[in-house]
């Protein structure tokens, strides 16, 4: 396997150092794809805008005489005129688009090697999504017959090939398909780890990324992903558009190729992290990059401005993926994930799926210590809030236990009240809480639960910044985790259950079942 050294982790993300035989890139990374035959953005730009690493297609050099021969001449690198470690495709994309290539695996694999690609592909067979289960099964077949023949001609690398600084050996992908079957997926992942590959690709997806079929994107790599090597690389293949950098990166996608900068380009759409809009709409350009700060919408839109758009799409593209890394240092993607897939229906269906997939999270997550931001609804899905609550069983209570719904503010309004003359009736009953002697107070702390005083400070409840009306999906999971706490310790204690008037709405189901345990008081 490559080498793959990973620095920082959050979700399923990481940031790591791939090594390539052409050095070192950082991951998460974009790779420009440059199309040999007609050069718009060339190397030396794609460098500048933060291009660690290209992607080509070794097939259409393949098919060109005047192209093949330089590049086996020479290199594919001295083709594009760079140095930077470059990913060859092996022409998948066109058998899926046109029906055949006319080059078999065994061919495109060789000349891949000789032209000095740094990473190669077989000729997988890309499915299409929604196919008939015996079409993806033979496809899948054949794909997976050539991942072997693959490996038997691209060997592993040695630690010798290594000292001899070997050229001739690139970084071998094993490409998984299965088209949206997600038990196809798992298995083709599980037997590409067992062929080993140095990194591995989620092939076939185009089609998805190109209708908005998130939810189904977000199963295929979370099915892919959990029965690969979880220290690989992965690449999600055709994800070029900064709108899925965010998810893709959080299920643990660490390698994009972008042929989208350029194809937007052509059809006048100007990228951003939240969507595509038509140039023809824009009045002003809602960026700062060096293209929109030196021109105007009506100079993009001439012939010339073509090569302008790829570059601002380049660019935001680049920018985006600067901010999902910086993310996953601070460790609040899922922030991130929550903030941009609000831009549109599709993504925050992409976002319930990858909440779905909360508990399988938590267990990549790291132990997180950033503030916990909530952000509405889809944070009560967090891995932070489910470990919470996996947790609760741990507590081991006995005596009296009151659980109450009081928040900070009610108890410094009923100190503030404390302080001023009472009736004599009010003493009374005050006395008499104040008579009954608990052993452990915990405070229901959407969307956690039950957070006993002593803990009320430390992560995650007591880093939690909640709005100040918080929705009842907040306040039901919290509850669910009362209920939670009090099922594993019943019969054991004996428990007080207080609640204030703004949580009886979202008690009518509940309050029932908390009644089984505890003693059910409602404050005024
Ligand atoms: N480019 C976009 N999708 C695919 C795929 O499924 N396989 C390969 N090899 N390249 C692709
Ligand atoms: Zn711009």
């Amino acid at each position: 396997m490559a080498k793959f050294e990973i620095r920082h982790k959050d979700l399923m993300g990481r940031i790591a150092k791939l090594q390539t035989p052409h050095g070192p890139i950082e991951t998460p990374a974009i790779m420009p794809v440059i199309n040999p035959n007609l050069i718009s953005i060339g190397a030396d730009e794609m460098k500048k805008n933060g291009a660690e690493m290209l992607i080509t297609n070794a097939y259409i050099i393949y098919r060109k005489a005047e192209l093949r021969e330089e590049a086996a001449k020479r290199s594919v690198h001295s083709l594009l005129g760079s140095e930077l470690p470059i990913m060859t495709d092996s022409g998948s994309y066109q058998l899926y688009e046109y029906g055949d290539v006319g080059v078999s695996n065994r061919e495109i694999l060789e000349f891949q090697q000789r032209i000095g690609s740094d990473i190669s592909v077989p000729l997988d067979i890309p499915t299409p999504p929604y196919a008939k289960r015996a079409i993806a099964e033979r496809d899948l077949e054949i794909t997976l017959r050539r991942m072997e023949e693959a490996r038997a001609i691209i060997k592993i690398k040695t630690n010798e090939d290594d000292k001899n600084k070997s050229k001739n050996n690139p970084l071998l992908t094993g490409v998984v398909q299965g088209s949206t079957f997600v038990d196809l997926r798992a298995e083709s992942a599980k037997r590409l780890a067992s062929i080993g590959f140095d990194l591995y690709a989620i092939g076939g997806v185009v089609p998805l990324l190109e209708s908005y079929r998130f939810d189904k994107l977000v199963d295929i790599i979370v099915a892919s992903k959990l029965n690969l090597p979880c220290d690989a690389p992965v690449h999600l293949f055709g994800a070029g558009h900064p709108i899925i950098f965010p998810l893709a990166v959080a299920l643990g996608c660490d390698l994009f190729d972008s042929a989208a900068y350029l194809l937007y380009a052509k059809g006048k759409r100007y990228m951003t992290s939240d969507g595509t809009r038509k140039l023809q709409d824009l009045q002003y350009l809602p960026c700062s990059c060096p293209v929109c700060s030196s021109y105007t919408v009506n100079e993009l839109k001439t012939e010339e401005g073509v090569n302008l758009l790829a570059a601002h799409n380049l660019w935001v593209s680049f920018e985006e993926m600067r901010t999902v890394k910086q993310s996953i240092v601070e460790r609040n993607l899922w922030e991130l994930c929550e903030r941009r897939c609000r831009a549109y229906p599709a993504l925050l269906t992409g976002l319930m799926q990858m909440a779905r997939y909360s508990a399988l999270i938590e267990k990549y997550d790291p132990a997180t210590k950033h503030p916990f931001l909530y952000l509405g609804p889809s944070s009560t899905y967090r891995p932070e809030v489910l470990r919470y609550a996996n947790r609760l069983s741990r507590f081991t209570l006995s005596g009296n236990v009151l659980i109450t719904t009081m928040t900070e503010r009610d108890r410094d309004r009923d100190r503030d009240r404390d302080r001023e003359p009472k009736e004599e009736s009010v003493i009374e009953s005050k006395d008499k809480e104040e008579k009954e002697e608990f052993q452990h107070v915990f405070f229901v702390k959407p969307p956690f639960g039950p957070c006993p005083v002593e803990l009320e400070e430390t992560y995650p409840v007591g880093q939690a910044e909640l709005p100040a009306e918080i929705d009842s999906d907040a306040k039901t999971v919290a509850l669910q985790n009362v209920l939670k706490l009090l099922e594993s310790n019943h019969k054991k204690a004996d428990f007080v259950f207080q609640y204030d008037h703004s949580w009886k709405d979202h008690l009518l189901l509940l309050i029932e079942e908390i009644g089984k345990y505890a003693e059910v008081r409602k404050t005024e």
